[in-house]
């Protein structure tokens, strides 16, 4: 994506920056502006401002929310740049976490007593996920990451963020292989923001199968940006019970949509 606000977009919209700052910019800014109209048009540049702002608000909303608890969740982090010993590495997607306001959303959406379910982040990351799930009563909070050095940012923002507000006392990131991890027998919301690709989903959906088939415990599958829900579409112990196409989110530079599965009595 073009870069027109480069660094300067937080301090604008958080306004911040002094008058004499704000001249400056848009005298910087304007040039750059009717290059960019003149070589792709009009409508074009609209949307690379929309996508702009997008970034810029959301850049600023993810430092407040790090900041307001003291954590390290925000940016996105390539797998490349990661030490994984694993050979799925190539079938997993980058870090990038869920924006709060979104996870939060989406969880409204379950009509459930938190107190009777686990909750499991499939891919976890920073643990963004994790913290937030803990601030909701669940029996107890599991991240599940592949990636040593996210897990070790994960485990500190549960240690040392700020824990006034966390509401679950059993929290736990674990270091492994998505597909290696035993779905519990008991009642669980497993969450997924897009991690990995349809391959690994089906491992993923077989072990769900094994765990669910043990006692029928109730299962519900939150899957954001589900690019590959057809493998849960597929089960026939599970029903989609929502989902939007597009979440509305005007903080991100995309908008992606979510389905949630139950497993049928
Ligand atoms: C899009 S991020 C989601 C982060 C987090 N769940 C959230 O919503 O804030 C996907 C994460 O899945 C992890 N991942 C991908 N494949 C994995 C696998 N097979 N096992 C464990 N973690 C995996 C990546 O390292 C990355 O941190």
């Amino acid at each position: 994506m073009m870069c027109l606000f480069q660094d300067q977009g937080c301090s604008v919209l958080s306004g911040e920056m002094a008058p004499c700052g704000d001249k400056k910019m848009i005298e910087d800014l304007l040039p750059k502006l009717f290059r960019h109209i003149r070589t792709n048009g009009l409508n074009a540049t609209s949307d690379v401002i929309a996508k702009n702002l997008r970034h810029s608000i959301r850049s600023t909303l993810e430092e407040r929310f790090d900041h307001k608890f003291q954590i390290d969740t925000a940016g996105s982090i390539q797998l490349e740049d990661l030490t994984i010993d694993s050979d799925n590495k190539a079938r997993g997607v980058y870090y990038e976490p869920t924006p709060p306001h979104v996870f939060r959303y989406i969880l409204s959406k379950l009509d459930i007593d938190h107190r009777e379910f686990d909750f499991v982040d499939f891919g976890c990351g920073k643990g963004r996920v994790v913290f937030l799930a803990s601030q909701y009563p669940f029996r107890r909070v599991t991240g599940i990451e592949f990636a040593p050095e996210l897990v070790e940012v994960a485990k500190h923002n549960i240690e040392c963020g700020k824990s006034g507000c966390l509401n679950c006392e059993n929290v736990d990131v674990l270091c492994m292989d998505a597909t290696q991890f035993e779905i519990p027998d008991s009642k669980a919301v497993l969450y997924f923001y897009n991690p990995f690709d349809a391959m690994i989903m089906k491992a993923i959906a077989q072990n769900l199968e094994t765990s669910f088939l043990k006692n029928r415990a109730e299962k519900y599958v939150i899957y954001y940006n589900p690019q590959n829900e057809v493998v849960f579409e597929r089960l026939p112990f599970m029903k989609k019970v929502a989902s939007e196409k597009r979440v509305v989110d005007f903080a991100s530079p995309r908008f992606h949509g979510y389905s949630i599965f139950r497993t049928i009595d």
